[in-house]
Formats: structure tokens, sequence, C-alpha cells
């Protein structure tokens, strides 16, 4: 307890920097920029690649150490630890004005102490516990020299091809938003220029979950109604949390390429939103702008993306060769070039490099980071409750304390790094702390349990030599606890898979397993919802954990034995067959909507499958039960000034504690574009002694039935809505209101 107020505390709220603070951040930033040369302000905007391992030898490039020496960088991704950052900034230090570098890094689920990855931990809903992953990630990567992260990832995923729907929170906007906000909060801790946080980067602007086909990379094609609706709002929650830079996507955005995309950049985000901070492109994205076909040559992409609003060129080299000659031509005005710098040097003010470089370069503080039992206690409370129950059928969980024997099976039962997932760090194997999952279950079941284990397969090949030993400690033991999934590098960047089912034999052993009569508790691990029907018809209880990071084990244990009382939703639906993808809960009716979920002709579907998913968005069991009254509401017509109380209760009819998350959805009947069947609007997570009953309560207002309409203006249209309140986005009450003028 004490340990969690500890870690509470450390949460600030958002504090950022006062009018004035500001203004002399960008005096003296002006007061810089008065004395640099052409050159070197092309430097400030140019980002390399650290091109040594991190625990490998500084830097063997020649020719970067010249342009760190000339003052022809801005800022390096990649270079970690005290020590190696602290030997690049002492080579900008021999630069003519002694600007210094801005260290960046891919810190996307934790930095020492691995936390769940990000989709993961969207499952938690819990906005205080995510919030609470990125302040410790936070302090343990500036203890190690890190100013920047390029984190959260933002984008909204409906389609499980798209390997980086791990990244992010899922399908859903507005959960997506508030865990957005959060994750900003919780990096910049209590702003910038504290040793214990890091600048966070919002990505990757814009749109880039819906690439085509779930193919990674690939282009998009979308309306600006969807963009406004689905895709740009938890961008706009970033902002709003005072996040200070923002990357930009790979993918075009109908025909233009994210980074030269003016409307997207220049007008969206920097005149409309007020975003001062600054805008980097992704890795070679510059670059990318000749390849997506829209300029011919890296000048002109240079060219195109200053003009667009990208401050910062990742490793295109594109501002650094060109940049300065487009000035001196005429065809990029200086003064834009001045407006990019001058970003850039405020952040180094706010972050308080100008006062001293190393700031960051703290070998006791480096050191104090490493292993810090209150993270792992974060992490293993956050790992557990992304957990996700999917099935329990006649109880099986929480394992009885009545069990003697217990086989462990699959490749995932004392499997080590892959518990870490796809952007874990690397560290060097001795300073790593993981609990496997066989660790975790053997410390919770205890010494009065026997535990076997046979590890069955691979996890993506075709051997099957180890199936008879799996089935025959199946045969000896009391339950079967099968962890199977993806590894750790099936699902992230470049890992868009076109067959989502369990990789190599895992479906088989699955199968052959089973054929031993055994009750069978299954554990998938993964990056993105998997398909796996057969499997979860042969298991009797399913526990969805995701890539869990350092705590893994220790998380399972907890749930395995009813220690911890899963609570973990479904923040991305989980397709039954991979034709059915993208597939998301907020979709429109359409003017062939089915009646039911069957296949129908002449409706919206399929000729060969169901249109429902294999498990809705929202959805995830507990051990005990929860029941919903009816809704009611305290009248049935609100006004643009009214508000409109929900009330519903609920109550915990099974025989342990819990949590439950309480949904609310709303649909717009008609309305001038066509509203979605159903939208997030609020939830509460909340918990329940057994037993007991409590009347939960929301609150809406106008706002929360404003749309974009087409004309992209944010409105509410008086009409007929329902209100919808349950378990999960396809187990609800329902009930109708009117908005008024
Ligand atoms: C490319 C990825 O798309 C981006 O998310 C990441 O931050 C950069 N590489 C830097 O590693």
């Amino acid at each position: 307890m004490k340990k969690q107020l500890f870690l509470l505390i450390l949460l600030a709220n958002g504090i950022s920097f006062s009018q004035a603070q500001r203004k002399t951040f960008a005096q003296r930033a002006d007061s810089v920029l008065k004395l640099m040369t052409l050159d070197e302000k092309v430097g400030q905007l140019n980002q390399y690649s650290g091109d040594w391992a991190h625990t490998g030898p500084i830097t063997k490039d020649g020719d970067k150490q010249t342009q760190l020496r000339n003052g022809q960088l801005g800022s390096m991704l990649n270079v970690m630890g005290v020590q190696h950052t602290r030997e690049i900034q002492e080579m900008a230090m021999q630069s003519r004005l002694k600007i210094p570098l801005l260290f960046g890094q891919d810190v996307i689920h934790g930095f020492r102490t691995t936390f769940p990855i990000p989709l993961g931990q969207a499952a938690s809903w819990d906005i205080t516990a995510i919030e609470l992953a990125e302040r410790i990630a936070g302090t343990e990567a500036a203890a190690s020299g890190i100013h920047w992260t390029f984190s959260p990832m933002v984008d909204i995923a409906r389609d499980a091809r798209w390997g980086r729907v791990m990244e992010g929170s899922g399908e859903d906007t507005y959960l997506g938003s508030l865990i957005a906000a959060a994750r900003v909060r919780g990096f910049q801790g209590k702003g910038i220029g504290n040793t214990d946080a890091v600048m966070a980067c919002v990505k990757h602007y814009a749109a880039y979950g819906a690439a085509v086909g779930g193919r990674d990379y690939n282009s998009v094609d979308m309306s600006l109604n969807t963009l406004w609706q689905y895709y740009l709002p938890p961008f706009k929650a970033a902002v709003d949390a005072g996040v200070g830079s923002v990357m930009n996507s790979f993918n075009t955005l109908n025909g233009i390429p994210a980074t030269a995309n003016i409307y997207l950049v220049k007008d969206i985000l920097k005149k409309q939103w007020k975003f001062d901070g600054i805008v980097v492109s992704d890795w070679g994205s510059v670059g990318g702008i000749i390849r997506h076909g829209y300029a011919a040559t890296y000048k002109e992409a240079a060219m195109d993306a200053i003009l667009a609003g990208c401050d910062m060129d990742m490793e295109s080299r594109a501002y650094k060769d060109h940049l300065a000659k487009l000035v001196k031509e005429g065809k990029v005005p200086l003064k834009l070039v001045d407006e990019s710098v001058k970003r850039i040097l405020i952040k180094k003010f706010e972050l308080g490099l100008f006062d001293d470089p190393y700031k960051f370069s703290n070998e006791a503080r480096e050191e104090a980071q490493k292993n810090v039992p209150a993270h792992m206690a974060a992490a293993r409370d956050l790992s557990r409750k992304s957990i996700v129950l999917l099935k329990n059928e006649n109880h099986l969980l929480p394992l009885s304390a009545q069990i003697k024997t217990v086989a462990m099976i699959g490749p995932f039962a004392k499997a080590v790094k892959d518990n870490l997932g796809f952007w874990s760090m690397e560290w060097p194997d001795d300073s790593l702390t993981i609990v496997t999952q066989w660790d975790g279950i053997k410390n919770a079941l205890g010494r009065n349990t026997e535990m076997l284990y046979a590890k069955g397969c691979n996890i993506n090949d075709t051997d099957t030599s180890g199936f008879a030993e799996a089935m025959e400690v199946a045969a000896k033991a009391d339950v079967v606890i099968m962890s199977v999934g993806e590894a750790r590098d099936m699902s992230g960047e470049a890992k868009s898979r076109s067959n989502l089912h369990l990789p190599g034999m895992q479906e088989a052993l699955i199968k052959a397993v089973h054929s031993t009569g055994k009750k069978i508790v299954l554990m998938i691990n993964a990056g993105r919802p998997l398909v796996f029907d057969k499997a979860a018809a042969q298991a009797d209880a399913i526990l969805y954990t995701w890539w869990l990071g350092s705590q893994a084990g220790n998380a399972i244990g907890d749930v395995l034995t009813g220690a911890y009382n899963p609570s973990g939703k479904l923040p991305i639906s989980f397709p039954r067959t991979e034709g059915q993808s993208p597939i998301y809960y907020n979709h429109l009716n359409t003017g062939h909507a089915a009646a039911s979920d069957t296949i129908n002709f002449y409706v919206t579907g399929y000729i060969d499958l169901r249109n429902s998913p294999a498990y809705p968005f929202g959805y995830g069991l507990s051990y005990t039960g929860f029941s919903y009254g009816d809704i009611k509401l305290n009248k049935t017509t609100i006004n643009s000034s009214g508000k409109l109380v929900a009330d519903i209760s609920v109550t915990n009819t099974g025989n342990a504690d819990g949590e439950e998350t309480v949904q609310l959805y709303i649909r717009d009947l008609a309305a001038s574009v066509s509203r979605p069947v159903k939208e997030l609007k609020k939830f509460q997570k909340i918990f329940f002694k057994k037993g007991e009953t409590k009347t939960v309560s929301f609150t809406l207002t106008v706002e929360d039935l404003k749309f974009y309409n087409d004309q992209l203006k944010y409105v509410a249209e008086p009409g007929d809505f329902k209100l919808f309140i349950g378990t999960n986005s396809d187990n609800v009450k329902e009930t109708d209101f009117k908005l008024i003028k």
C-alpha cells in the first residue's frame, strides 16, 4: 500500500512552463539563432541514429563524428546510457556554438522495467496505472541519458493483420485519446527539464493505422470525415496534454505523403492546434517522399517536407544535403528554417541542456534506476490488469488449491525474452529481470503442487517430436496449462501477417494434448488479436496475456491462483478469421444491415461467415459475475446546456471480489452524416465486493454527442439517440433520449 502511495505521488498533474518561462526560452533561442550560420541552422534539423550496438564501441562512423564537431547534427537516436551519451555530447561541445544534442529513443513499453505491450496495457482500461508505467519508463530512461522518447503511438488500429497494432491502444478513439494524454503526462512528469522526465513524441501523424490490407507502410485512403472523427482525436489529446513533439507517419494520406502534407502538419497541427513543439520525420520518411512518387529528387523531398512543417529530418540526410542550397536559391524561405530551428532550440532550453549539456548523464542516477522494486511492483500490477479472461468453463479458474499436479506445456512455458515484446530494450542478459511464466506459476502454486513440464514444440517451425512427451506429461496431471503464441518479433514494425493463426505446430499441439482428455487452461501470448477458434473450443479456460514484460510470470501466477481476479477488457475486436479484417465495433449501420448475426442474403455480410467478431470490443470475463439493472435517466430530453444523468445498478453476483469496467455507448439515430451503431463515450472501472450492488452514474452533455459533419464542423444535431450501458460493446442495456434545441 505504502509503495502504491509512493508511486502515485510520482504522478504529477502535467505541469508545464509558465508564460514568463516560455518567453525567456524563446528569447534565449532567438539569441542563439542570431549567432548561427545557415549551415549550423540546417545542422540542428538533422538527426542520425547511433551506429553502434548499445553495449558496443562508440561510433565507428568518422563522418558522423566530424559532423558532430562541426555542429551539423541537432539530435541522435539509439545512443543510450550515461557513458555513451556523455561521450557523444562531448563531441557536440567541441562545435563552434556548443549547442547540445537531443538524445531520442523508442521507449515504447518500459525502459529497464518492461511493461506489457501498449495494446495489453490498454486492455487494463486503467488510465492511472498506464500513466504510472510511463512515469516509471520516463524516469528510468532519463537516468540513462535519454531526453526524448518516440512514444506514445496513438494510431487507431482496426486491422489485426497490421503488426503495429501492438504499439497502440486499439480501435477506439475515446479510450485511445484518454490513454494518449495519460502517456504524455507520464513521460513528461512535472515537466521536461526535470531529471526524471523525457519529452514525449506522439506518432505516427497521421492515419498510419489504416494501411490498406494491414500491410505496414502501405498507403492510406480515407475520407476527411473519418480522419477527423476517428484518427485525429488521440493526437489532439496528446497536444492538449502538452506533448513536446510529433512524428510524421510513413504513409501517404489520399495521395500525399504525411511528411509532405501541408494540410496535416502546417494547417491542422501547427496552425489550428497551435502545436509549438518539434515535428520530426519518421526514419527516412523525407526520402520516402521520393519513393511515394511525390518528389523526383532528395532536394525536392527536402523542400516538400520543410514547407509542410517537418522540423527535423530523421536519417534521410535530405535537409543536410539540400536545405542550405534551397534557401540560397530562394525556394525555401530562411524564416521557415529559422522557425524550425527555434522550435528545437526551445526544447533544448526547456530540457536545461544549454545550462548543463550533461544534465542527464549522471552515473549514480543511472545505477539507482536498475531493478527498482517499486517499478517491478507497478509492472506486476499493470501486467495482471492487462490479462483478459476470454473463457472459463465450469469455473476452472482460479485453480483450486486442491490440485496436486499441474502440467505446463508449450513454447512459452519457460520462455524468457519472448515475454518482453517487440519494442523492449536490448540489455545484456545478465542484467535482465524477467520472471518466466514457469517460475511465476511455480511460486504462486506453492510447494504442495507438483509441476511437470514439456515444451511440446517451438513457436514457429514444423517439428512435432515433442508432442509425445507433452501428451505423457499431460496424462499425469490434474490440469494442463498451455502457453502458446507469437514470438516477440512476430508483431511490431514491418510484422504484418496475412495468417493470424497460432504459428508453427502450436494448434496441433493443443489438439494432441486435448486428446488426453485433460482440462486445459490456454494462455495466448501475442502482440495482436490472433485467430484460435479450434484451440478455443478445446480449451476450458483462456487467458489472453499479450506480451506482459518483466513481470509476466508473477502476474500470470496471481491470476491463475485468484490472488488477482482478472479485469482486463479487449481494446480491439478479435476477428473470427483473417477475412473479417478490418473489423471494429463502431461501424456504420449501412442500408442493408442484418437484423441478426446469422448468414443472410441481401444484407451486408459474407455468405460463409457471421458478421460478429470472435470476441467483441470491451469483452473480458471475471472470476465473479456482474448483473446489470435497467438504465435510469434523470430525463429523456436534453438541450445544449443540459446534463443527462444515466444511472445503472450493477451487482457482483459471484463468489469473489472483483473489478468491472462499466461501459457507456451512444448511437445517434439520424444525422446529417451516418453515425456508428455504437460509440464508446464513458466508462468506469469499479471494484465490487462479492454480493455488492452499486449504482454507477454517468453524466453526458451535448459535447458527448458531437461529431464532424460533412463540412468538418464539430456539431451536435437535435434528434433521437440511443444510450447503452453494459459489460462489453455487444452486451448492453439500452434506452432512448432526445437532444432538443
Ligand atoms: C521507425 C518507426 O516507424 C518509428 O515508430 C520509430 O520511432 C523510428 N523508426 C525510430 O526508431
